[in-house]
């Protein structure tokens, strides 16, 4: 309990000599301590200052204690009282623990039944403020985010989540990129036996091999020049919950045999630490790549991949799924449009539903955020779609269609000195490919957030190609 010890406290006395004695004895004893000299400027204090425990005699000028009493019950998330009473006013002390107070002592008390008294209601009201905080995370967590399933694929996708979220078993989610793995990720945390604790989410791809290190594993102080203070780590964050590793299998196979001994040992060293730090995460885990090829090609390690591939679940690509196509634009028309969402017209809804969606969902909400600013009248015509999408008529699409059209056409100007300024459909899908990402970082200003979103990839997908594309030194 001793921790109560730095408990924010509010004397309200009019007495100024035994104000400040309880004032210097209780300071001593390491609590913060304010102090009013009657009720009104208790109130005051109140309102401009966090307090934990109002200290609150009886008889006062202005306001007395038991008016003041009322009054901070009548405030939102209130301190704990304990009144402090002479023997005159003991039966005052009996009605006030009736309206709310904590406690009450009687004159004469010793300093030491103080501060048992403050240190138990300063617990009491860190318990309730605590239990509010954990109130309003379930609630925001009870609202599981809605998965739009019509096709088989996806709902047996689904009976999967259903059944592995309960235990305790690492989960692998496969599928190209824009298919829904974060969202199948939060919904197994939502639905296991950790949805109170934290879902912590670490992107393996979008950090340096060092700094991914102390994201992951937090530092001590000293460990580097900078490391001022110790940071905690995001494994370390998510005890008792659920660490999401996206892209896993872009981490660098140091990094990779430090995240296996911290899976299998329970534990691990923070970065400049010689003390092990025990963590009890759950690990569930993505990755867009072949996971032979990743294999075969020895980036990364099949112990690894073993640990954290107890149970694997595989999203199809949209073009795989057809029949989730129109749920999902009017799940997504919803979520963006609000009560009014637009109207698909028929022949949008047509060339949607054609369209292959290279980038499967989030090109398809990326190509509907786009269509509702273009749209007119609350109306989705073939017109507000990007050309590859309203061009489409089997299901066959251009390569990269995730492109919007902006960016399809800023490819056809000049590009980075070096390259050879191929229009798309002549040279390599490579150079196509380079040229439309230079060109979107140019146009953003070499912001890569900005740049994925113009291209309709995610941030992740973009680095991975920078550095396929040997690009990464030039981002800012
Ligand atoms: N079945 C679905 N129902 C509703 N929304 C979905 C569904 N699948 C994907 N989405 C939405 O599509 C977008 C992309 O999904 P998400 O970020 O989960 O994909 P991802 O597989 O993690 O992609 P990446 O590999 O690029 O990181 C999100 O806005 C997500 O909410
Ligand atoms: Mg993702």
């Amino acid at each position: 309990m001793n921790e109560q010890r730095d408990a924010r406290l509010l004397i309200a006395e009019d007495e100024a000599n035994l104000r400040l004695v309880l004032q210097k004895e209780l300071q001593r004893l390491g609590y913060r301590v304010q102090v009013a000299p009657d009720g009104e400027a208790a109130l005051r204090k109140l309102e401009e200052t966090n307090v934990d425990v109002l200290l609150c005699d009886i008889n006062m000028p202005h306001m007395d204690g038991m008016e003041l009493l009322r009054r901070v019950h009548e405030r939102p998330n209130p301190p704990e009282v304990i009144m402090l009473t002479g023997q005159g006013t003991i039966e005052n002390a009996v009605e006030a623990m009736r309206i709310g107070a904590y406690d009450y002592l009687t004159k004469p008390y010793s300093i030491n039944e103080l501060d048992v008294r403050v240190r138990q209601a300063a617990e009491k009201r860190s318990l309730r403020v605590t239990n509010q905080r954990l109130r309003a995370q379930i609630e925001r967590q009870s609202v599981l985010p809605e998965i739009v399933s019509r096709s088989l694929a996806m709902n047996e996708a689904i009976r999967l989540v259903d059944r592995v979220a309960p235990s305790e078993t690492s989960v692998l989610i496969t599928g190209e990129s824009g298919t829904g793995k974060e969202l199948i990720a939060q919904a197994i945390h939502r639905l296991s036996n950790r949805a109170n604790g934290s879902f912590i989410d670490l992107n393996c791809a979008a950090f340096q091999e060092s700094l991914l290190e102390s994201e992951l594993f937090g530092y001590e102080a000293g460990a580097f020049s900078g490391a001022k203070a110790r940071k905690l780590g995001l494994i370390e964050l998510a005890d008792g919950g659920t660490l999401f590793l996206d892209e896993v299998t872009e981490l660098p196979a140091s990094l990779q045999a430090k995240l296996l001994r911290a899976i299998e040992t329970r534990t691990f060293f923070r970065v400049g630490g010689v003390r092990k730090v025990e963590v009890n995460v759950r690990i569930v885990a993505a990755t867009n790549q072949n996971l032979d090829a990743v294999i075969g090609n020895g980036s990364f390690r099949a112990d690894l991949l073993y640990r954290i591939n107890s149970f694997q679940i595989h999203l199809a690509p949209l073009r795989e799924r057809p029949e989730d196509i129109e749920p999902l634009t009017n799940h997504i028309l919803k979520q963006l449009g609000g009560a009014n969402p637009p109207t698909v017209m028929p022949d949008a809804l047509a060339k949607i539903g054609a369209y292959s969606w290279p980038g499967n969902v989030r090109q398809l909400r990326n190509c509907l955020e786009r269509a509702i600013l273009l749209s007119n009248e609350g109306r989705i015509t073939s017109n507000e779609l990007p050309p590859e999408v309203a061009r489409s008529t089997n299901g066959t699409a251009p390569f990269m269609s995730g492109f919007s059209s902006a960016q399809l056409s800023a490819s056809h100007a000049p590009v980075a000195a070096g390259d050879s300024g191929n229009l798309p459909g002549s040279g390599s899908l490579r150079d196509v490919e380079k040229q439309q990402i230079i060109s979107a970082l140019e146009q953003t200003g070499w912001h890569r957030g900005k740049a994925a979103q113009m291209l309709g990839i995610s941030p992740s997908t973009l680095y991975r190609r920078l550095r396929d594309y040997n690009l990464e030194g030039r981002l800012q």
